[in-house]
């Protein structure tokens, strides 16, 4: 769906994306993760061509978007299967909900030249239009607040209504630019389940721009770790949290505060033995001592997945691989 290779984009002399290869699959949730100034909001912009780039390759559906910025009406119908939201909202603060929802509509038929009164008819009658809202706003659970105007509405509420005027001209795409990053958590995991409804339900493919891992975590099932332009991790999100390269530990903070004496091992819980006491019951088995060093459950796509380092005497070595080896666990040494 979206298909990016060896991507550069400068601003003046400035390189701001550097090298970027991806790809993004129809009905995925992708989300671009990195410190502020790392390039995110940028790399969404060509994504959508608001942005053009300089060197390599950036396909959506399949059409090379460099090649749309001299067809402003192919790029119009690029555009219009792209909805984009955004941290500050940016709704129109004169209109109301219904009116927010529908500025796609009109916006998309004036600048079609289709707005004449004859087409607008024939294309879309008022009623036609008015039900299209409506089911906008009863999927962003917003309908009793159809008449109401932004300043009246919370934060989380008027999140909603952009999510519905994204939605509204039916995309297959949707942007999310730190959406949740003007929220409280708790209205930030309301909108993610939002979010993942719209993906499941309709079938919509997310690109999901952030800096919280909490985001990532909640929702996202591929990500990409973004530092001064440049991947520096990308994967699945349960091995990009589990099996972090050197880079991705040090964006998580996790430092590892090893033992100098023993053995460090490392265990990854795969989804089948998370939830099995397998330290207490290697611990009666072999009846051995050790030090759990640190480790900690991550809830990811809403499954709990275990990461634990443990600091063994090197006299049990033998036995204590051995048992791992048969329990299933994902092990690895730590010691440099
Ligand atoms: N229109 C512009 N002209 C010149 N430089 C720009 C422009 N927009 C962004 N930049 C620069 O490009 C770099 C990346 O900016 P970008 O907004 O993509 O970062 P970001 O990762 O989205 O950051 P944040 O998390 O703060 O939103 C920054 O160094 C920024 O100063
Ligand atoms: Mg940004």
């Amino acid at each position: 769906m979206i298909k990016i290779q060896n991507l550069k984009k400068y601003y003046g002399k400035e390189l701001i994306i550097n090298n970027i290869s991806l790809e993004i699959k129809k009905g995925e949730i992708y989300a671009i993760v990195g410190h502020s100034g790392a390039g995110k909001s940028t790399l969404l912009r060509c994504i959508n061509g608001l942005e053009t780039y300089e060197e390599g390759s950036l396909k959506v559906f399949d059409l090379e978007l460099r090649n749309l910025q001299k067809k402003p009406k192919e790029l119009r119908a690029l555009r219009k299967n792209i909805g984009m939201i955004f941290q500050n909202f940016a709704l129109m603060e004169h209109k109301n909900v219904f009116e927010n929802v529908a500025m796609p509509l009109n916006i998309h038929f004036t600048q079609s030249k289709i707005y004449s009164k004859l087409f607008d008819k024939a294309f879309m009658g008022e009623k036609e239009m008015k039900a299209r809202i409506n089911s906008l706003l009863e999927i962003v659970g917003l309908s009793h607040k159809m008449y109401s105007y932004p300043k009246e509405l919370s934060g989380g509420q008027k999140q909603r209504v952009a999510i519905a005027r994204a939605l509204t001209l039916n995309p297959k795409i949707l942007l999310s630019d730190e959406a949740t990053s003007a929220l409280d958590p708790n209205t930030t995991k309301n909108i993610l389940e939002l979010i993942a409804q719209i993906n499941r339900e309709l079938g919509i493919t997310v690109v999901l721009v952030t800096h919280e891992m909490e985001v990532v975590k909640d929702i996202a099932q591929k990500a990409l770790l973004l530092e001064y332009g440049q991947i520096i991790g990308d994967g699945n999100v349960e091995e990009l949290f589990l099996k972090p390269n050197p880079k991705m530990k040090e964006f998580l903070g996790e430092n590892d505060f090893l033992p100098k004496q023993g053995l460090n091992i490392k265990l990854y819980f795969p989804k089948e033995v998370a939830q099995k006491s397998i330290i207490t019951h290697m611990a009666r088995t072999l009846d051995i001592d050790f030090n759990i060093v640190w480790g900690k459950i991550e809830k990811l796509n809403g499954t709990a997945l275990g990461n634990l380092v443990i600091n063994i005497n090197k006299a049990d070595t033998t036995k204590v691989l051995n048992y791992l080896k048969k329990s299933g666990v994902l092990w690895e040494l730590v010691d440099e």
